[in-house]
């Protein structure tokens, strides 16, 4: 079985929508330090890139969850693998995510970290499939809403592969 990759959202398109969000979050946190969480691995790629465009003060720091389950649907009960180095208690935190697919991953994560205290909380995602919601979350920032496909690039893999791809892609197996 061979693996065919097509384009969906092109390296330009993804960069300029990325200078968007950048723009316009340093624009709302205006006076602000943005307190940037990653979602490992999916997000680093995305965070990086947003990192880069944002102009007021950025700090950052690194999560991991993996949901319990059959592996392929998420159940909503998510542990947490790597936890933030750092309290988050005042902070001003956006929470930046590769994609929300049914919500139960980031609706755990969420209520979690906002019983730490942390002055505001936002959510930023690169891709949101809204169709497949299951559990509501709240988006303050959304790059692209997509149709329900698999999609790998940007961080996003396909069996831990592609998340170097400079471009989102759809992953064709034939
Ligand atoms: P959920 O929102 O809890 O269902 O899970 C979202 C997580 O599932 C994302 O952070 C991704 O790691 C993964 N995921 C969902 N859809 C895709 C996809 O199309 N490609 C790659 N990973 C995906
Ligand atoms: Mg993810």
């Amino acid at each position: 079985m061979s693996e065919k990759i097509s384009v969906m959202i092109s390296e330009e398109e993804v960069d300029a929508r990325i200078a968007e969000l950048g723009a316009k979050i340093s624009k709302d946190y205006e006076g602000k330090t943005v307190h940037m969480i990653c979602v490992l691995k999916g997000g680093v790629f995305f965070m990086c890139e947003l990192a880069k465009k944002i102009t007021v003060p950025v700090t950052m720091d690194f999560m991991s969850v993996s949901s319990y389950g059959n592996g392929t649907v998420s159940s909503g009960v998510v542990k947490i693998v790597k936890d933030l180095d750092d309290t988050i208690e005042g902070k001003d935190v956006l929470v930046v995510e590769d994609i929300i697919d049914s919500g139960r991953t980031l609706s755990y994560l969420l209520e979690n970290l906002k019983n730490r205290k942390p002055s505001s909380l936002k959510l930023c995602t690169l891709l949101d499939k809204p169709d497949r919601r299951v559990t509501e979350v709240n988006v303050d920032y959304t790059g692209f809403e997509i149709e329900d496909k698999f999609v790998i690039g940007y961080g996003l893999d396909y069996a831990q592969k592609y998340r170097n791809l400079p471009y989102i892609g759809v992953v064709e197996l034939d």
